[in-house]
């Protein structure tokens, strides 16, 4: 009789497995041949040299040498879990997606939480962003809200992504520090750009140190599309917010626990879910017309505003409860691959210009990190749909098409798909016109208003660490022209908070007739910095 498998091999995602179990407890090679002993390589007498002739000891090497993949350019330390998402009632009334519709259907997610900066093997608690990334496995296909837990960003344009992460990961020459913001490049950086502002505030907070993966907030940032059934469109900011709250380490705790147990986020959260304790999240949208949006004293594409609660209250549409870990750490959350342009109908773009260069960024490095075209078909990221098109071969193709017919249009019998104009995805027609320039907008002029509302709203302790902040990680940038200039932009947002961090710094008085530089390419601003200045 055939001996009940011990083990089995499962795709981790409800799927159909993609290899079969091994028959029994009996170990075998790649090819099914079973193997007599896996403790001893084949030797010329008991005591004498290898034999290159010893293919199942080549083969487990050979394997073992190839078990690394690149580890994602940014966010590469991240953590992940399955669970569901559920919307509270049907938001028909601006959004089509099927998913948002029936409030009995629980869909399938992944979501995935990480740091941006350090490498796969750094620790939790930097003081850093954390992505917030979830994959929606709709009946219409898979959708991706790629967000982070803070809800505005560095840079206005995708352009300078490339030169921001260059400036914080570990210097060339170096190689250190990691996963901190410390750094003489990444001050220069963002002391050039006075964009970075707004963002750096909440960088230098509590919201960049948290308690726990469980009690972060997430964002989409950018502003999106949603459109309803009659092909009406509205703007959307979407918003996670944690059942727990959101909750902080302060920067003494952090470090300690870093050196204690670098883990511990992950630790916490695998922890949590495995316990029956299960994370859960609100999605909330603001949703605002054009019209409102041209009432906006900030322009609605500009990635570094927020658009504050107060102007476009947030409206509640569903819930998100991470409740499954994984089974294979690598299978699914080193594998999985997010991307913002994964849409489903009902969802589009905005002309955020930071968002349109991430459209391009993720499927062309995740051809690069996971080495093949076909990476759809990884478990972890295959619709839970079906899904058939005439895209064929490449690297590692898992599907076996049938039929001579890879064409289409076409004719034939079995013909294979077919386009569908009434379920299809449609991009929203918005008209569009102008002369091609490489000029960033007047209405993205404004550096400093949002920051000095953020550093206004804080309670006394919350400003004594956002001060502590900046003083520790630019007391660690050596050039004491970086240092003057980034004291300039603060003197710029609040004369409290640069006279704070100054007298932490010892540099009294060293920055206060500093005009923050307007970096090269950038517009003029419309009315001189200082009116943005505190009087
Ligand atoms: C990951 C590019 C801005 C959120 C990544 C990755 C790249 C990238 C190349 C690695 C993807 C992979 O290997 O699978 C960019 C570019 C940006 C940008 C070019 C700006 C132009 C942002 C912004 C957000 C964000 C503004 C948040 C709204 C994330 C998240 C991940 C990620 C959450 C990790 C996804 C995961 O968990 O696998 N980004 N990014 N990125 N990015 Fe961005």
């Amino acid at each position: 009789a055939k001996a009940k498998p011990s083990f089995k091999t499962t795709t981790g995602n409800g799927g159909e497995p993609h290899q079969i179990a091994t028959d029994g407890d009996r170990l075998t090679t790649n090819q099914g041949v079973v193997v007599a002993d896996d403790q001893n390589t084949l030797t010329v007498g008991a005591r004498g040299p290898q034999l290159l002739e010893d293919h199942i000891l080549r083969e487990k090497i050979t394997h073992f040498d190839h078990e690394r993949i690149p580890e994602r350019v940014v966010h590469a330390r991240g953590y992940g879990a399955h669970g569901y998402f559920q919307c509270y009632k049907s938001a028909a009334k601006i959004c089509k997606a099927g998913f948002l519709q029936d409030p009995s259907v629980k869909t399938p997610v992944f979501c995935r939480i990480s740091t941006v900066a350090g490498s796969a093997g750094s620790r939790d608690t930097a003081r850093d962003v954390r992505g917030f990334a979830v994959k929606f496995y709709t009946e219409e296909g898979n959708y991706d809200l790629v967000g982070n837990n803070i809800p505005v960003f560095f840079i206005q344009d995708a352009i300078k992504f490339p030169d921001l992460i260059h400036s914080v990961k570990p210097a060339p020459d170096r190689d250190f520090p990691q996963a901190q913001s410390a750094h003489d490049t990444f001050w220069d950086f963002v002391s050039l750009n006075s964009e970075s502002m707004h963002m750096l505030m909440w960088v230098m907070s509590d919201r960049a140190i948290p308690r726990s993966l469980r009690m972060i907030e997430g964002f989409g940032v950018h502003t999106f599309r949603m459109i309803d059934k009659k092909g009406d469109s509205r703007f959307v900011k979407f918003h996670w917010r944690p059942k727990y709250g959101a909750f902080s380490q302060i920067w003494d705790e952090a470090v300690m626990v870093a050196g204690a147990d670098p883990d511990f986020h992950r630790r916490d959260m695998w922890n949590a879910i495995n316990a029956g304790d299960f994370p859960e999240w609100e999605l909330s949208v603001q949703v605002f017309t054009q019209e409102e949006a041209d009432q906006f004293d900030f322009d609605h594409l500009d990635p570094t505003k927020l658009i504050p609660e107060e102007i476009v209250p947030l409206t509640p549409i569903g819930k998100m409860v991470l409740d499954r870990n994984v089974d294979n750490f690598f299978a699914e959350t080193e594998q999985v691959a997010f991307c913002p342009s994964h849409l489903v109908p009902g969802i589009d773009f905005s002309n955020d210009p930071l968002l349109q260069g991430r459209l391009f960024s993720y499927l062309d490095t995740q051809l690069s990190r996971l080495g093949s075209p076909n990476f759809h078909q990884i478990p972890i990221n295959k619709p839970k749909c079906p899904f058939a098109n005439f895209q064929r071969d490449g690297h590692m193709q898992m599907d076996v098409p049938a039929g001579r017919v890879a064409n289409q249009p076409n004719s034939l019998d079995n013909g294979g798909p077919r386009e569908d104009p009434k379920s299809g995805f449609h991009s929203f027609p918005a008209e569009e016109s102008g002369a091609k320039v490489r000029l960033r907008p007047e209405s993205f002029a404004d550096h400093y208003t949002q920051a000095r509302l953020f550093w206004k709203s804080m309670t006394e302790p919350e400003k004594r660490h956002i001060v502590g902040g900046f003083s520790f990680e630019l007391g660690k940038c050596q050039e004491t022209h970086v240092r003057t200039r980034m004291l300039g932009h603060l003197n710029n947002i609040d004369r409290e908070l640069g006279t704070q961090v100054a007298d932490c710094l010892g540099m009294q008085g060293m920055a206060d007739d500093i005009t923050p530089v307007v970096p090269v390419g950038d517009p003029e601003p419309s009315k001189p910095l200082s009116q943005y200045a505190v009087a």
